[in-house]
């Protein structure tokens, strides 16, 4: 494959598919993305497994490497607005292309937005919807690899269907292992550092009617809801549009998702740690000794309780105590508002048990 072997010879990070990114290996990225294959690429969320978006072929492989039910359609990455014509079909309705020009305003960003379709985009990308989410991510690596591919690039997050996201190269290699089935297909993992929001994008609908936030995540609604105020629109939350609702019944929006095995506990009071388990601790800030003595490990995702560390470490956490053989993980929470209503829907999801 002709890989530059700067990380794997490293010998705490023996898979060679991890690259740290460079000028080289982002270009050697955009060419296997050309020829069909799926690359792992860094966004300021999560890890994503792209393809080649206007390659049916290519975007196959992304749902068989994930065991992703073709019914859960994807998000597809532009390099800049000029570009969303690779993705998008150009809004006829006024109001939408009023609400267009608000999104722009938070790219490059956390920001995915569902629109009319292009063209383009083969049916598999949308699950053959009429929609397409699409997002211009803000991480350097991703927005030079963008600019280099003539293509807009399709990417779910870098995880096998239904478990927690991932947040850095080595998260993706862990899910994808050469030999594996769907493991033998990530030709290339570009390592841009651990990712700087830890939880996915904000996904809203733009529609005639007005906005619709489909899922909270590094924009929050109460930013969103700031900037389309300015322009006479209200954000609705949830949707009650027929094929939205169906795009939430795929898994990305189910209940059971971004799921560890190990039984996940949410503190929503105060609580002791049972006796005699082995149990992890993820907590919000930090502990006192005590409470810290009970647990088998703890991990304080931020000393002061700031939500932005909370959501940068919490899928780490998530993934290292599943590591661990634990016979629970106990978690904090906190309100749903602000960055707070991201963490609780992914942590909601991972608790969930049906
Ligand atoms: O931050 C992110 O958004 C990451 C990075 C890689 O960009 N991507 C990501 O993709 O989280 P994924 O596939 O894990 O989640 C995308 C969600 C899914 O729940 C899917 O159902 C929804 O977007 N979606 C995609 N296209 C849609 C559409 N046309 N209508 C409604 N929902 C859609
Ligand atoms: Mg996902």
């Amino acid at each position: 494959m002709g890989i530059d072997p700067v990380v794997s010879a490293r010998s705490e990070n023996p898979d060679p598919r991890i690259v740290a990114a460079s000028e080289s290996s982002i270009a050697q990225a955009a060419e296997l993305l050309a020829q069909g294959k799926l690359v792992a690429i860094p966004t300021e969320t999560v890890y994503g497994l792209a393809a080649n978006a206007w390659d049916a072929d290519a975007v196959r492989k992304i749902f068989q490497a994930k065991n992703r039910p073709a019914t859960n359609p994807l998000i597809v990455h532009v390099a800049s607005v000029e570009r969303l014509a690779d993705a998008i079909a150009s809004p006829v309705d006024p109001s939408i292309a009023e609400q267009m020009s608000v999104v722009a305003g938070f790219w490059p960003g956390p920001l995915t937005v569902v629109c009319a379709r292009g063209p383009n985009i083969p049916d598999i990308v949308t699950a053959g919807r009429s929609t397409v989410a699409v997002r211009i991510p803000s991480h350097p690596v991703v927005r030079a690899l963008l600019s280099k591919c003539p293509f807009p690039v399709a990417a779910p997050s870098a995880n096998p269907s239904n478990y927690v996201s991932a947040t850095t190269a080595r998260h993706v290699a862990d899910g994808f292992r050469p030999g594996a089935d769907g493991g033998a297909s990530v030709e290339l993992i570009l390592d841009g550092g651990p990712c700087q929001f830890g939880v996915e994008s904000t996904i809203i609908s733009a529609r005639a009617k007005g906005p619709v936030l489909l899922r909270p995540g590094g924009i929050t609604a109460e930013e969103l809801r700031r900037k389309f105020a300015a322009i006479g629109c209200s954000l609705s939350i949830g949707s009650d549009d027929k094929e939205e609702k169906s795009a939430k019944l795929a898994p990305g929006m189910m209940k059971l998702h971004y799921s560890p095995n190990t039984r996940l506990v949410l503190l929503h009071q105060a609580h002791d740690c049972p006796a005699g388990m082995r149990v992890g601790r993820i907590a919000f800030r930090a502990i006192d000794d005590r409470q810290a003595s009970m647990y088998a490990t703890v991990a304080v995702l931020s000393e002061t309780g700031d939500l932005r560390e909370v959501a940068q470490h919490l899928f780490s956490a998530l993934r290292r105590f599943d590591g661990l053989s634990l016979d629970e993980i106990h978690c904090d929470v906190c309100e749903p508002t602000g960055l707070g209503a991201a963490i609780m829907d992914r942590l909601t999801r991972a608790a969930s048990t049906s």
